[in-house]
């Protein structure tokens, strides 16, 4: 099934059009102001991009040696200690530029490099993206609002690998479309995990999410996609959150990639604003998206990016 259109009648069984209801649910976000940049220690080991000024991709084998996969558990689990110190400090007021001094300290303390600061030009260590802003919100002035929804992307280069994850947080009191928005789209992450083992395909991946997505009639967006990590913050393979047939690649124990369900109210269709980062649903209705850096085991999957 396709995702609702703006003329169908609301799901939530309001009578209303979904575009009267919650196509278009408020105000749009607005772009505010950037902070200056933020130093990172000269004794924090920086990716290669930061060091030289360009990001030049270099063959990377897709199942990691055990030292490799050692480092990457040590990396996604501090990832998942900055998106857990960030997550506690999310409140109606907090501007996203004060979650952002909030992160990068705490990658600094762990000993890590936050891997956005500095990627193809990105200017902060997280990205935070609000309400219709499907991902690479970039934080800035604006407090947070009551009612809205923010995730927080969290990257950290740590041990010479990065670590990759993000989840999405209520602020304040939360109507409950959204809620369920939330919630669906952090199950469609754990639909997508469990459907990881050694021998199915990478298909099968997106298939489950889908079906999820799609059975709350929300939408699943297709431009953006999980991906392979480890030395590099993004390389081989592409994930699709959608079933896609020619994702065919069989599953082997060793690979590490992330997957990350955008999951929209509306239509999954993008544009992405002048900064040349945030992505923004086109409808102006509601999305979310969760993250985890997970590793194919023997036995099924293991989630790197947990405290
Ligand atoms: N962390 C994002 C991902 O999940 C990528 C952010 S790129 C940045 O792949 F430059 F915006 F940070
Ligand atoms: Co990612
Ligand atoms: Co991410």
């Amino acid at each position: 099934m396709n995702a609702i259109r703006s003329n169908d009648a609301c799901w939530c069984g309001s009578g209303r059009k979904f575009k009267r209801c919650h196509g278009a649910p408020e105000a749009r976000v607005r772009k505010g102001s950037v902070s200056p940049p933020r130093g990172v220690p000269e004794s924090i080991a920086r990716p290669d991009y930061v060091r030289t000024g360009t990001l030049v991709r270099r063959p990377e084998p897709i199942v990691k040696s055990p030292d490799t996969i050692e480092r990457m558990r040590r990396a996604g689990r501090a990832a998942a200690e900055v998106l857990e110190t960030v997550g506690t400090k999310v409140a109606p007021g907090v501007t996203t530029d004060e979650l952002d001094a909030i992160g990068h300290e705490k990658y600094i303390e762990l000993g890590g490099y936050p891997s956005p600061l500095s990627y193809r030009g990105y200017p902060k260590s997280l990205c935070t993206s609000v309400n219709e802003v499907i991902c690479h919100g970039i934080p800035d002035d604006r407090p947070l609002a009551n009612g809205d929804i923010v995730n927080v992307d969290v990257t950290i280069f740590l041990d010479g690998v990065h670590g990759d994850t993000n989840a999405t947080f209520l602020v304040g009191d939360v109507d409950a479309t959204s809620r369920r928005l939330v919630r669906v789209t952090e199950e469609c992450l754990g639909a997508g995990i469990a459907a990881v083992r050694p021998g199915v395909p990478l298909n099968a991946i997106g298939r489950a999410i889908e079906t999820h997505a799609h059975a709350h009639r929300f939408g699943v967006v297709r431009t953006f996609v999980g991906h392979g990590i480890g030395e590099q913050f993004h390389t081989e393979p592409s994930v699709p959150h959608y079933f896609e047939p020619r994702a065919t690649l069989i599953l082997e124990p060793g690979m590490v990639f992330t997957i990350e369900p955008m999951i929209t109210m509306g239509s999954p269709r993008e544009q992405v604003w002048d900064d040349g980062w945030t992505a923004v649903t086109s409808d102006g209705a509601r999305t979310a998206q969760f993250e985890h850096t997970v590793l194919v085991t023997e036995s099924g999957v293991d989630v790197l990016t947990r405290v």
